[in-house]
């Protein structure tokens, strides 16, 4: 499963990227506005800061020919560039066009599976369901990635499941569970996987009982 970083922040994306879990970074609007950086240029810090990972950048525009031309800068701007297009129809229809001249599709804003249909029958490469917030209008927004994933197994689509809007780790287990092939978090979900008491209770135990042996590993 890959894991993908959400957000925009360079100081985050350095040091979640040191840890070498990370594969990709999704961004979004509301993400490169709070960073305060010119978006060209913000664009470009984050595909060298992570070399080698798939980055998520936005359209903005909605009309069908705009998010044509926008989407075509987008993925001219770096290699690993995925452009992220809202599930709306001028969206869909730009997403065919654009998925046949070779670019790479995040289809965003899935609330419903057969919106999920509609982005894999025009070759998106992943679609985003927001979990998280499907959630707080009370329902389980992770039936909608299990939907999605039987939807697109019953009928061999090759868009990848990019579970989004997730909250907490649970989350991330239950997407993997589900056979999402990515789930983008926020840093402090990526944070929280790394933790359970009992490991830190098992290590401080080993650790008392080593100290009563006069011995290094390393000696020093
Ligand atoms: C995904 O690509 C989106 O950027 C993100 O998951 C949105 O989540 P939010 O509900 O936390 O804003």
């Amino acid at each position: 499963m890959k894991i993908f970083l959400d957000t925009a922040n360079k100081d985050e994306i350095k040091q979640a990227y040191e840890w070498g879990i990370i594969d990709g970074i999704t961004t979004n609007p509301s993400h490169v506005a709070k960073e305060g950086q010119e978006f060209f240029s913000l664009v470009e810090d984050i595909c060298e800061l992570v070399p080698d990972g798939e980055i998520s950048v936005e359209v903005t525009a909605t009309d069908f020919e705009g998010i044509l031309k926008e989407g075509r800068v987008i993925a001219g701007l770096h290699k690993n560039i995925i452009v992220k297009v809202p599930l709306i129809k001028s969206g869909i229809q730009a997403i065919k066009v654009l998925s046949s001249e070779g670019i790479k599709i995040n289809t965003t804003l899935c609330f419903s599976a057969v919106q999920g249909l509609l982005a894999a029958k025009v070759g998106s490469t992943y679609i985003s369901p927001f979990v998280g917030r499907l959630d707080s209008t009370g329902t389980d927004g992770m039936d909608l990635v299990r939907q999605l994933r039987t939807i697109y197994d019953n009928y061999d689509f090759d868009t990848q499941i990019l579970a989004a809007a997730l909250r907490h780790p649970k989350h991330v287990l239950e997407a993997a569970l589900a056979g999402a092939e990515v789930a983008t978090m926020g840093f402090s979900i990526i944070e929280q996987l790394y933790y359970h008491p009992q490991t830190d209770i098992g290590l401080e135990s080993f650790l008392n009982d080593w100290k009563k042996l006069d011995t290094k590993i390393i000696s020093g």
